[in-house]
């Protein structure tokens, strides 16, 4: 028996002070602003986040994944874990074939301290996880537990331009939505009303830039500490950026594993193409609420804009320049 880490009275007593709001996606079931980010407004998903925030202590040798969900999460948690890994299975024997990539790196918040779907490690098997563990977050920067930035544990953090990360949170949480009510009567909620909302930063893990520019500010002022990368270049040129995030934690490749063609092969394995023709990413679920094969969709660069008129678009732009304004990053 573990003990209880967060009693759900505290729980449900602080729920009644935090503010609420209803979106487009989510009418019934309320989002809840804590510590200025939007989460859905249940015992279980708060409770969870407070589990982590108080109890997690982290390793020097931690690497944590950080990311808004939709921008690449589920692709950085196969390209980390191959890298890391790569001596420690034979080619054909790699855990990703056998294993959803969120199945070999745990998020934190949820997988963890997650005490309705429990097949995950607990709290106290953390402990006994061999270095370097590998763990995901979509909290902001601002609200990981202290232990995170007390120590020496290194952070990866992905982001994706806000127009496709928003068709892909519009169309992963529709699946959700449409799995719970089904039927053929079903209304879906539109995209333009969730493109208010996510504008607005009113959407699950948002406002979306405010999670975006904490972790930048701190991978410039501490860059041994943060590694950021967009979906984009990884997209566009895998092989350096699998370098450096090699470099970056510690392991990089070997002149004669670059000769082999090792980091090619990881790129290789972990590309969508790949990783969605497996048996394991194609039926079953991570939980009770998400299927693995709802996060291996398209992957493509620059098809948000195809979803929206102009006049959205060009309220996007604007948004994310005067979001980004003075930070000298650009999505
Ligand atoms: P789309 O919905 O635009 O296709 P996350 O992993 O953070 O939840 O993000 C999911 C998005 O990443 C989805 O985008 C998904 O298709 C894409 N994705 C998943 N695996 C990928 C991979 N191996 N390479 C590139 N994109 C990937």
């Amino acid at each position: 028996e573990e003990p209880i880490l967060v009693p759900e009275e505290e729980v449900q007593l602080l729920i009644q002070t935090l503010e609420k709001a209803s979106t487009s996606l989510i009418s019934t079931n309320k989002l809840i602003k804590y510590e200025g980010f939007w989460y859905p407004a249940s015992d279980e998903s708060l409770k969870n986040i407070l589990m982590f925030q108080r109890h997690f202590c982290a390793r020097d040798s931690d690497l944590i994944l950080a990311s808004h969900p939709k921008t690449g999460t589920t692709w950085l948690k196969s390209l980390l874990f191959a890298t890391v890994n790569r001596n420690n299975y034979l080619k054909h024997d790699n855990p990703l074939f056998k294993n959803h990539p969120h199945e070999l790196v745990y998020r934190l918040e949820n997988n963890i301290y997650d005490e309705v779907h429990n097949h995950y490690p607990r709290p106290h098997h953390l402990n006994e996880l061999p270095s370097p563990r590998l763990f995901n977050s979509h909290l902001p920067y601002s609200s990981l537990p202290e232990s995170i930035s007390t120590t020496k544990c290194r952070i990866l953090y992905i982001c994706r331009n806000p127009l496709d990360t928003l068709v892909s949170l519009y169309y992963f949480v529709l699946n959700i939505i449409k799995k719970k009510k089904g039927g053929e009567d079903f209304q879906p909620p539109s995209l333009e009303d969730f493109f208010e909302d996510f504008y607005d930063g009113r959407a699950i893990h948002g406002p979306y830039f405010d999670n975006v520019v904490e972790y930048w500010k701190l991978s410039l002022e501490q860059p041994q500490k943060v590694f950021f990368m967009k979906y984009e270049d990884l997209k566009k040129d895998p092989e350096s950026h699998v370098k450096k995030l090699a470099e970056f934690v510690g392991v990089p490749f070997t002149m004669e594993e670059e000769r082999e063609g090792v980091i090619q092969e990881i790129i290789e394995l972990c590309s969508i193409k790949k990783l969605k023709e497996l048996e394991v990413n194609k039926n079953g679920a991570i939980n009770k609420i998400f299927d693995k094969e709802s996060y291996f969709r398209k992957g493509n660069v620059g098809d948000g804009i195809h979803y929206f008129t102009p006049n959205m678009v060009e309220r996007m732009n604007k948004l994310t320049q005067q979001k980004l304004q003075g930070t000298g990053l650009s999505i």
